[in-house]
């Protein structure tokens, strides 16, 4: 069994992981980086102060689970984390534990980036056969776009689709509206205001950035995002117990958590764990993330497969150079090129994409040939995520949403 990590000095300080003006931005509203190549997210993890996910973590989540790793562990997809040696402990011990993730539906359609944290954690939930919730923080999005609440449950009643159609088990995931649930359970909402007690305005200003003319939903919601990291807020599933949880998501969120890290020892809980991604680029190049709120950015899970192949030939940065001529001579750049780069998402065979690297980078592999590997993987991706996401029926809508005892012993 490996040794608890030590407590990280950057959980106490909440107000690190601020950029100078130099320095890649990375929040839950903002994704810029300064360079072309995008994010440095080695940087990144000193300047938030979690973990590098290195050879040694991805061996002993081998060993101990007898899977072999996500090619999203293998490639550094997922690079972050937070006390992933402590869920291994618990994992080894038979110890339970629950997952956690979630998404501000913000708009009705998710896009291709969104899969990566679901995907993620739909293999967490097979691999470590845990429960699993997932927050849809829609009273965040009225707070923070032009959304009423009526049209923000709509979305969340749209995404919630979305998400079941990743494929999670019913018996072993709930799937909540803020502003349906939190109305619902008391034991939530105690613990929010639990939280919402340990964390001055000062404090969420320097994590946030709030200002005196933020309306005061949004200083107080970061304590919304944080109450799920307490086991107790869902009396239905974990009776009451205290039990560690697990985040996936992308480094994005994580100024939520570092703040919750500060408050649950406190309130009596363990920190949560997280397992960071980096960011699916938008198609226009590595700099941005793909946001749901830029369409020409974005590929939506509702594209149809002539809208794909429009927005990948049309906008998808090229790493190759103008003319054949010259590429067949310099040959292409791969760190900058968007195609490859959400290849290295969804192909998993190692083999076929070493294999494109290489001759995409020598010349022998032209720009126009590398988008249509990716318009070939791809499409079937969204194409069978609208085909199984066109069989939810509201029933089942209902029965992911409905708070429940789960399949699940604690
Ligand atoms: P949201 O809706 O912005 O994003 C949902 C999840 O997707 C991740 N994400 C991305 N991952 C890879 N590439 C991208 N381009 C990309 N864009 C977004 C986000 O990091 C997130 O994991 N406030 C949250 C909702 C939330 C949540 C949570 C997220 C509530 N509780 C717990 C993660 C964990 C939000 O608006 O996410």
């Amino acid at each position: 069994m490996a040794a608890e990590e030590p407590p990280k000095m950057e959980d106490l300080s909440l107000s690190n992981g601020k950029p100078s003006p130099d320095e890649d931005v990375v929040d839950p509203w903002n994704v810029v980086g300064s360079a072309d190549t995008g994010i440095d997210y080695e940087k990144l993890i000193k300047r938030f102060g979690s973990s590098k996910i290195d050879q040694e973590l991805i061996d002993r989540f081998e060993k101990v689970t007898g899977k072999p790793a996500h090619h999203f562990l293998r490639r550094g997809l997922f690079f972050s984390h937070r006390d992933m040696h402590s869920i291994l402990n618990q994992y080894e011990a038979k110890k339970p534990f629950y997952l956690y993730t979630g998404r501000g539906p913000s708009s009705s359609s998710m896009h291709v980036g969104h899969l990566i944290p679901f995907m993620f954690c739909k293999w967490l939930q097979d691999v470590f056969d845990v429960p699993l919730v997932i927050q849809l923080t829609d009273d965040e999005k009225t707070l923070w776009k032009d959304l009423k609440v009526e049209d923000a449950l709509k979305m969340a009643d749209e995404n919630a689709k979305d998400i079941i159609a990743i494929g999670f088990d019913v018996s072993k995931t709930f799937i909540f509206s803020d502003l349906t649930y939190i109305g619902q359970c008391p034991e939530f909402y105690r613990n929010m205001i639990r939280i919402q007690k340990c964390v001055t305005f000062n404090q969420v200003k320097g994590i946030f950035g709030f200002g005196d003319s933020d309306p005061i939903g949004k200083i107080a919601f970061p304590a919304v995002q944080a109450t799920p990291c307490l086991s107790t807020s869902f009396p239905a599933i974990f009776n009451g117990k205290k039990l560690p949880c697990l985040i996936p998501c992308a480094i994005d969120q994580d100024p939520y958590f570092r703040m919750t890290r500060d408050v649950a020892p406190r309130l009596g809980f363990q920190k949560p764990a997280l397992i960071h991604s980096t960011f699916f680029p938008a198609l226009q190049g590595a700099k941005t993330k793909m946001s749901a709120s830029d369409p020409t950015s974005t590929i939506y899970l509702t594209d149809t497969p002539k809208q794909l192949k429009n927005k990948v030939n049309k906008h998808a940065f090229s790493g190759g150079q103008t003319t054949v001529e010259e590429h067949r001579k310099i040959g292409g750049d791969c760190s900058v090129d968007i195609s490859y780069q959400y290849l290295t998402f969804f192909l998993d065979d190692d083999e076929k994409l070493s294999e494109i690297r290489k001759n995409y980078t020598s010349g022998e592999l032209l720009t126009g040939e590398l988008k249509k590997i990716l318009i070939d993987t791809l499409t079937p991706v969204v194409q069978g995520h609208q085909e199984r996401r066109a069989k939810i029926t509201d029933e089942e809508l209902r029965l992911y949403m409905t708070p429940r005892k789960l399949n699940f012993e604690c």
